[in-house]
C-alpha cells in the first residue's frame, strides 16, 4: 500500500485533473492534500498512483465521490457554540433594524452550517427577512445540504454542541424525526438558496451582509488564501462581517482587507479600502 506522494506526482495528478474536469487544486496546501490522496487510496485498495490516476480520469462518478474525501467535508450542528453565541448576541443585534439581511455560506459542505444560522435567526425573529447563499464546489455535499437530512448516528453526534448552545432545546424541535433519520424542518430552509460555486475561479455578484467561510481556507495556500479574501471583501457590503474557522489563521495579506472583531471566534469585519 501507497504510504507517501512526491510532489511531482501530485503536481502530475492535480494538472490531469484540471484539464479533465476544469478544477484547479494547484493553490491548495499540498501536504493535506496529499494525506488525502493517501486515505482516498487506501479506501479502494489502490496499490498505485498510476490506478488512482486511470479511474479517476475514467470514471466521472468515481472522480465526484473522490472530490468528496480530497476536500474533507467535515462539518457539524452548532460547530464551536461559542462562535454562535457571538452571532446571536453581537452581529445580528447589529442588524436588528436592517429590513432585509443577505447570508453566504462558501463551502457550505452538507448544511450544518447553514441550519444552524437558519435556527439562530428564527430564534431572534429574523429568519423572514434573510436570503442565504449556500455554496460549495461538491454536488455530492450539496445535494445533502439541501435535502437536510440526517442519519441520528450523525445527529448523535451533534448533540453536545447543540445542548452547549441551547440547553433546554430538543433537537426535534427543529427536525422531523423518523426510524433511522431526521430532516430540518421546511421553515429553515426556504430562505436558502444552494448552488454550486468554486472559490478559486468563480466569481460573485450579489453583495452581502455576512459570509461564513469555515474550515475551508485551511487547505489553501497563502496565495489562494488572499484571492479567495479579495473575492470575500469585493462582495461584502460596507461593514459586513467574515467569519472563518477556529483553525484558519487570517494571513498577513488579509489584515488590509479586514479588521478583527472578535479574535477568539475567528470574527472578522470589512475594512474601507484607503484610495
Ligand atoms: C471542512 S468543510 C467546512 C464546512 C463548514 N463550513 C464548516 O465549517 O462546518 C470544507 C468544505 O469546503 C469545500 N471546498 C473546498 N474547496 C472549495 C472551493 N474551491 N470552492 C468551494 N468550496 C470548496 C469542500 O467541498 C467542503 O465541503
Amino acid at each position: 500500500m501507497i504510504d507517501s506522494i512526491s510532489d511531482e506526482e501530485l503536481d502530475a495528478l492535480m494538472q490531469a485533473l484540471k484539464n479533465r474536469y476544469g478544477l484547479d487544486f494547484t493553490n491548495y496546501e499540498k501536504k493535506s492534500l496529499k494525506r488525502s490522496i493517501v486515505r482516498l487510496m487506501m479506501k479502494h485498495k489502490m496499490s498505485s498512483m498510476l490506478e488512482l490516476w486511470a479511474r479517476i480520469l475514467k470514471d466521472k462518478e468515481f472522480f465526484e465521490r473522490g472530490i468528496d474525501d480530497l476536500l474533507v467535508n467535515l462539518t457539524e450542528l452548532f460547530r464551536n457554540p461559542d462562535a454562535w453565541l457571538v452571532i446571536k448576541d453581537r452581529i445580528l443585534d447589529h442588524y436588528a433594524a436592517k429590513h432585509r439581511l443577505s447570508v453566504w455560506h462558501a463551502g457550505c459542505s452538507t448544511g450544518e452550517e447553514v441550519y444552524t444560522m437558519a435556527i439562530v435567526l428564527e430564534e431572534k425573529g429574523m429568519l423572514r427577512k434573510t436570503r442565504a447563499l449556500a455554496t460549495d464546489l461538491s454536488s455530492i455535499a450539496l445535494k445533502k445540504a439541501k435535502l437536510g437530512d440526517y442519519s441520528l448516528l450523525i445527529l448523535e453526534q451533534y448533540l453536545k454542541p447543540f445542548l452547549s448552545f441551547y440547553p433546554s432545546k430538543k433537537l426535534a424541535d427543529f427536525f422531523n424525526f423518523n426510524e433511522s433519520h431526521a430532516t430540518i424542518k421546511p421553515d429553515y430552509k426556504s430562505h436558502v438558496t444552494f448552488q454550486k460555486h468554486n472559490l478559486v475561479h468563480d466569481d460573485m455578484t450579489i453583495k452581502h451582509d455576512i459570509i461564513f467561510c469555515r474550515n475551508v481556507m485551511i487547505y489553501f495556500d497563502e496565495k489562494l488564501k488572499l484571492q479567495v479574501l479579495t473575492l470575500f471583501h469585493k462582495s461584502l457590503a460596507d461593514d459586513g462581517f467574515l467569519i472563518i474557522g477556529y483553525y484558519d489563521i487570517m494571513p498577513d495579506s488579509g489584515k488590509e482587507l479586514f479588521e478583527v472583531f472578535d479574535v477568539r471566534t475567528r470574527i472578522y469585519k470589512k475594512k474601507k479600502l484607503k484610495k
